[in-house]
């Protein structure tokens, strides 16, 4: 199943694929996809925080052949690097979300398909088959709507349930507001054709900020979520979104077997703490109770050592991958996912760390 990897020479670092993203895409979806919420101080520090840490690297320690390879939640990966769940990634390249099943699956980690996917969860089961990929779970008011969601995923064969806490509404992007940001004619929010309203396309703003108004549940609570969990058993549900150690302790509370550690990429609340400045104490909360994630702002695999040694289990990127797909489909993926894991391998090297264990060992210190 292997496909080649799109490796141009010019394409370096993330930011050589966001260059190359942006040339392809239109204005509108570069800015849909770029986007922080409001000022954007939260996108900013996201990224921004990571030059803040100190790698205390060990010497003389055999890293000839460096481990990368784990689990998340049993299943296995190639390496700790996840594919985070966007929303329209035909807005990216026409073949859409099953090139980001069959990119992540080629290099052997996890794609987290969002339900504001622009492809059926059916059809990115059978874009990627044998690859382990999870749903991330958007609660909608019609909560017998939301249980379909999570019976369809179970049925297609998806290993864990994602509840996105962090958006009872959606976060105010300027650039979409001012861009009347829609859908092009002929993409749909393919898993929800059935709870579409049938006004969406009129009005002014957003059109995403429109739908979330209409059809997401700003009520959902802690104890709703156990109805999620039931729903969902066996599967395991994790909550995306948590920034505090209290909030982490409840959602285990709550029946969740994993937390990740988000604030949605700096899309929703502004001012928001950057995740990596969180992530030690959300870890120190849940001890060895469960496993650990984190997304936000990481665009090397440096940044990745630096959050597995804080404790994350594995981390997720989001936009890297929106925009390796832009770039080159699939291979594009492919790509920008090799590149990153490329670099944790010689980070972990130039450490000291022959395996993301070894990482956790205070190597990692905040000025
Ligand atoms: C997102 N994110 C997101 N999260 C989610 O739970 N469901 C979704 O549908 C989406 N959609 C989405 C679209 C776009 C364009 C972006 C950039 C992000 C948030 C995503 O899962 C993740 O938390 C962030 O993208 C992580 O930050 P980085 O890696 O983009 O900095
Ligand atoms: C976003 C939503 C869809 O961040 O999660 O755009």
């Amino acid at each position: 199943m292997a496909e080649p990897s799109f490796a141009a020479s010019s394409l370096v670092t993330v930011d050589d694929y966001e260059s190359a993203a942006r040339e392809r895409l239109t204005p509108t979806a570069y800015d849909y996809y770029r986007s922080g919420a409001d000022e954007e101080h939260t996108l900013r520090r996201n990224r921004e925080a990571f030059s803040r840490y100190e790698i205390w690297y060990r010497t003389l320690v055999d890293v000839a052949t460096p481990r990368l390879a784990t689990t998340v939640l049993g299943d296995d990966v190639a390496f700790p690097i996840l594919v985070a769940p966007t929303a329209y990634h035909r807005l990216a390249c026409a073949e859409g979300e099953r090139a980001t099943a069959r990119g992540a699956a080629a290099v052997g980690t996890i794609y987290c398909a969002s339900t504001l996917a622009t492809t059926t969860l059916e059809d990115v089961a059978v874009a990627a088959p044998s690859a382990p990929r999870w749903f991330q779970l958007y609660v909608h008011k019609d909560r017998a709507f939301t249980a379909r969601l999570v019976a369809r995923a179970k049925a297609a064969g998806y290993r864990a349930i994602v509840v996105t806490a962090d958006a009872p509404v959606l976060g105010r992007r300027l650039a979409d507001v001012r861009n009347e940001f829609c859908l092009p004619d002929g993409m749909l929010m393919a898993n929800l054709v059935e709870a579409l309203p049938p006004d969406l396309r009129d009005g002014a703003g957003s059109e995403l900020a429109r739908f979330f108004a209409a059809r997401h549940d700003p009520s959902f609570v802690w104890s709703d979520l156990e109805e999620i969990v039931r729903q969902a058993a066996p599967l395991p549900v994790v909550v995306k979104g948590i920034v505090r150690p209290d909030d982490a302790r409840k959602a285990l509370d709550h029946g969740a077997r994993a937390v990740w550690v988000s604030n949605h990429g700096g899309r929703q609340l502004d001012l928001a703490p950057a995740t990596i400045d969180v992530l030690g104490d959300v870890a120190r909360a849940v001890g060895d109770r469960c496993e650990v994630y984190v997304d936000g702002g990481i665009r090397s695999g440096t940044h990745a050592l630096v959050a597995l040694g804080l404790g994350a289990r594995a981390v997720f990127v989001g936009r890297p991958v929106l925009w390796g797909l832009a770039a080159a489909g699939a291979e594009g993926v492919a790509g920008v996912l090799e590149l990153m894991r490329d670099e944790l391998i010689r980070a972990m090297q130039l450490a000291g760390c022959p395996d993301p264990e070894a990482t956790r060992d205070d190597l990692i210190r905040r000025r």
